[in-house]
C-alpha cells in the first residue's frame, strides 16, 4: 500500500507574543491561516528502519529532519516494527515563516497511521506532535485556528468570511530566518515581548464580521520590529505592498516571508509583478486563493 499526501503551509495572520516563560519558551497567541500550497508526501511500508528520500539536495535525510523525527517518534510511540519508506518531494521554501517542516512532521504522523491501521487516537497523535515543534499540532488539522500557549494548544475556527476568494501572495526573499534566532532576538527589544494580551480576539471578531478594510491595523506580528532591524529590506517589501493597494501587509512567523492580502487573483499578480521589478526575480513569490 502506498499513501500520498499532500503537506501544506501556513501564514500567521497574527503572532502576538506575551512574554518569556520559565521554560525559555515564549508565551504566544497567533492566528493561523491554512494555504493550498503544498510538498509531497508518499509512505509506504517495507525494508528495515526508516528509509527518507527528499527531492532537495540540501536538506538532510538523517535524524535532523523533521520527517524522519516524525516517523521516529510514530514508531516508537505505536511500538511499530515494520520498517517506512518516505518520500518527501520539497516545493516550499525553508526557514521562511510558512510552517512548511512543521507540516511535514504533522502529516508524516497522519500518514503512517493511516498506513498501520490507525494504532494511534487523535489526542495521542496530537501529544506527539506537540513534542516535535510548537507549529507542529496545527497540521493536524485543517481549517484556520487559534494557537496559544507557546503555539502548540489550537483552537479550530470557522473559515473567515472576509479572506473567502481573497489572493494571498507570498514572497521570500533570498535569506532564510531561523525561529531560535529571531526569538532570541526579542529579549534585545523588550517592547515586542510584552505584547497587549486580546489582540487574537479583536483580529478573529473582525474577520468575522466586517470587508478586508476593517481589519488593516488589527494584522499584527511582534517580530517584525526585531527582524525588520536586522533585515530592513523586509520593512521596505511591507510599504511597498501597502502602497501598491494591498489590503494587508505581514511577515509570516518568524520570517522571512512576507504575505499581501489582495481582493482578487489579478491584485495579487500586479503586486507581484511590482515585488519582482523592485526586488529581483530571484525572490521566491507564489500566490495563493482562499
Ligand atoms: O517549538 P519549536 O521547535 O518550533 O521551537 C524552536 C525554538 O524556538 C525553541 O527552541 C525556542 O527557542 C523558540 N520558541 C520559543 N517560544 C515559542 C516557540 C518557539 O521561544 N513559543
Amino acid at each position: 500500500m502506498t499513501i500520498e499526501l499532500n503537506s501544506p503551509c501556513k501564514v500567521n495572520l497574527l503572532l502576538n507574543i506575551l512574554g518569556r516563560r520559565a521554560d525559555g519558551f515564549h508565551e504566544l497567541e497567533t492566528v493561523i491561516q491554512p494555504l493550498p500550497l503544498h510538498d509531497g508526501l508518499r509512505f509506504q511500508r517495507g525494508g528495515s528502519g526508516i528509509a527518507l528520500t527528499c527531492s532537495e539536495p540540501a536538506l538532510p535525510v538523517d535524524g535532523s529532519n523533521l520527517v524522519h523525527r516524525a516517523a521516529s517518534a510514530f514508531r516508537e510511540a505505536a511500538r511499530v516494527r515494520d520498517g517506512v519508506r518516505i518520500r518527501l518531494d520539497k516545493r516550499l521554501p525553508m526557514a521562511a515563516g510558512l510552517g512548511g517542516g512543521s507540516a511535514n512532521a504533522a502529516v508524516t504522523l497522519l500518514g503512517l497511521n493511516q498506513l498501520f491501521g490507525h494504532p494511534l487516537s487523535g489526542v495521542q497523535l496530537n501529544d506527539l506532535a506537540a513534542t516535535l515543534g510548537s507549529d507542529v499540532p496545527f497540521f493536524l488539522q485543517r481549517g484556520p485556528a487559534l494557537g496559544t500557549g507557546r503555539g502548540e494548544r489550537i483552537q479550530p475556527l470557522e473559515p473567515f468570511e472576509s479572506l473567502r476568494g481573497c489572493a494571498v501572495l507570498l514572497v521570500r526573499p533570498r535569506f532564510g530566518i531561523s525561529t531560535p534566532w529571531a526569538y532570541g532576538q526579542l529579549a534585545e527589544h523588550p517592547e515586542s515581548l510584552k505584547g497587549r494580551p486580546g489582540r487574537a480576539t479583536d483580529l478573529i471578531q473582525r474577520l468575522r464580521s466586517g470587508g478586508l478594510s476593517a481589519t488593516g491595523s488589527a494584522f499584527f506580528n511582534s517580530f517584525e520590529a526585531p527582524v525588520f532591524h536586522k533585515y530592513p529590506v523586509l520593512a521596505v517589501l511591507k510599504e511597498a505592498l501597502l502602497e501598491h493597494g494591498a489590503a494587508a501587509a505581514l511577515m509570516s512567523g518568524s520570517g522571512s516571508t512576507t504575505f499581501a492580502l489582495a481582493g482578487s487573483l489579478a491584485s495579487a499578480e500586479s503586486l507581484r509583478e511590482m515585488v519582482l521589478a523592485r526586488l529581483g526575480a530571484t525572490n521566491w513569490t507564489a500566490i495563493a486563493v482562499l
